[in-house]
């Protein structure tokens, strides 16, 4: 989620960055594909002051798409 964070640029000064982090690790461990509907929902306590809202929910779905395909490519193939 770091990585995810870093390559969205979805932070400007940091300061409510842990706590969007840790929101979104309690998400992801109780819903792991959520919509983006559901992604706001659950940030809707989190206030960032620089607006980086966007940018927060391209790093989550970012991490949702790969864990999807991590988990699809674990997958056995079907025979
Ligand atoms: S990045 Fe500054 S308050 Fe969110």
């Amino acid at each position: 989620m770091q990585r995810a964070f870093l390559e969205q640029q979805a932070f400007q000064c940091g300061f409510c960055t842990p706590g969007m982090i840790m929101a979104v690790e309690g998400l992801i461990r109780a819903n792991p594909n959520p919509d983006e509907a559901e992604i706001r929902d659950y940030l809707s306590g989190n206030l960032c002051w620089c607006g980086t809202y966007s940018a927060v929910i391209a790093a989550v779905q970012s991490v949702v798409v790969q864990a999807r395909a991590e988990t699809e490519n674990s997958r056995p193939a079907a025979h």
